[in-house]
């Protein structure tokens, strides 16, 4: 088994595909608008500290599973010790129930990059234009059958050829054109009161909610808990220094994350006057607010474009390590070949992510626990799922396996500098972390408090 399975060439390619999936629509709508709203500053701070203590040690956790056992998630734990099995299964249902409906939200960018570039700009700014497209019933499906077409293309080609060629033309693509959004964005009038907003920091907002806010933030923008890492470490060969590329992952994904906030917290504070509500949290301010915010700026149908671009290489890199994670799961238990692996599930995808897309349509009236179908799934995979999955890592890794296990195998490649962090952090503090964000996710899910 060991020698058929693919490779990353370069460690250069490793650090550009697992940042690829790290850098997504978390880190475009959600992180400058929890910034925005969590007093700025001191959101970055909070968020710069748990990055380097509890996202760096899942991270190296992950990797190094994955890279020692060289199997997908579902295989993985169970190699280890068999009475984990199970959270090897669980973390497989993760990017099951993801990558469906991640591929909805990839297709309405795909529609707006369209409108954009060709001069539908100024009608997507009208009131109504994104409730009037999402609740259609063909028009979705067709853009989301684009999406998930593209991201197809690419895993079918495999690690080498497909993932990480893709990423590496694709990053540095979106490296260049968020730098381009953002030195517009600041340099527009009425915009610097905007970008000290979203920096200077407001210790009066500082409470537990914003440590909360950041930890839950971190975990889903560094694509943890969903079997991805355990996936790609899989890939990586054995003398590539593990310790660096964690670091190297982590710093691309919070510096796409803090430029991110440059771009859109600074123009739509300047467009809005100065009005902090125009800040809502996600499909809202990416599909209604922002278009708004173009189409009153200079050029803004030109930079609404590049934005619209940038956004779907983010979200189609993400994709494509979900549906890659997925794929290698179904190989490594069925024994199927990428192709047949890829087509099927492709075809099974499309299938889960019709009730997510239509759920906005003819099936709005099925609403469990009071959310759209939409929701729902990203309720069930990101409130519930990844936390308890992330807890039992912790545990599996700090008493079961015990965390020399996971040095070791970073030693295999290099010292480990941040060794005693990790163990601190993956024993004690990760868990109790987890299980403060399982209780609070679920209870802000079932409407019993709010953040
Ligand atoms: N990390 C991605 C982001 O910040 C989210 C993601 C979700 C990536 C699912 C892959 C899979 O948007």
């Amino acid at each position: 088994m060991e020698e058929q399975r693919s490779n990353f060439s370069s460690r250069l390619g490793f650090v550009l595909a697992a940042a690829g999936s790290a850098v997504g629509l978390g880190n475009i709508w959600r992180f400058p608008y929890l910034a925005a709203k969590y007093g700025g500053g001191i959101f970055l701070l909070v968020y710069f500290i748990l990055l380097v203590s509890f996202g760096f040690s899942l991270m190296i956790a992950e990797i190094a599973i994955g890279r020692k056992t060289k199997l997908s998630a579902v295989e993985a734990y169970g190699k280890l010790d068999k009475r984990f099995g199970f959270v090897g299964t669980l973390t497989s249902l993760v990017p099951m129930i993801i990558f469906p409906y991640y591929c909805v939200i990839g297709g309405w960018v795909v529609k707006y990059f369209i409108a954009f570039i060709t001069g539908e700009a100024g009608a997507a700014a009208q009131d109504g234009y994104f409730t009037n497209f999402i609740t259609q019933t063909a028009q979705p499906i067709i853009w989301l059958v684009l999406f998930m077409g593209a991201t197809t293309a690419v895993v079918i080609c495999g690690v080498e050829k497909g993932i990480e060629s893709a990423s590496k033309v694709l990053m540095p693509i979106l490296v260049l054109l968020s730098v381009i959004v953002a030195a517009f964005s600041i340099t527009m009038p009425g915009a610097w009161d905007g970008v000290l907003y979203y920096i200077t920091p407001d210790f009066s907002q500082f409470s537990i909610k914003t440590v909360l806010g950041a930890l839950g933030q971190l975990f889903y923008s560094m694509s943890l808990a969903m079997g991805i890492m355990i996936t790609y470490g899989s890939y990586m060969k054995k003398d590539a220094d593990l310790e660096s590329s964690v670091k190297q992952i982590e710093w691309f994904d919070a510096g796409i994350a803090f430029v991110a906030g440059l771009m859109i917290v600074p123009a739509v504070y300047a467009f809005s006057g100065g009005d902090e509500s125009a800040m809502n949290a996600g499909a809202g301010l990416m599909f209604i607010t922002l278009p708004k915010v173009f189409a009153a700026m200079k050029m803004g149908t030109l930079i609404g474009t590049i934005f619209f671009l940038l956004v779907f290489f983010a979200a189609l890199t993400s994709a494509i390590s979900l549906m890659e994670t997925v794929v290698s799961i179904v190989q490594d238990r069925l024994k199927w070949g990428r192709i047949k692996a890829t087509i099927v599930i492709l075809i099974a995808s499309m299938a889960i992510a019709l009730p997510s897309t239509l759920g906005f349509g003819i099936w709005s009236h099925i609403t469990p626990l009071g959310m759209s179908l939409l929701d729902f799934f990203d309720f069930i995979s990101n409130s519930v799922l990844m936390p308890i999955v992330a807890f039992l890592t912790c545990i599996f890794v700090g008493y079961f396996i015990k965390t020399k296990t996971i040095s070791d195998e970073v030693k295999l490649s290099s010292k480990f500098k941040q060794e005693k962090l990790f163990v601190i952090v993956i024993k004690y503090i990760a868990p109790i972390c987890l299980i403060v964000i399982l209780v609070s996710y679920v209870m802000i899910g079932l409407g019993l408090i709010s953040i």
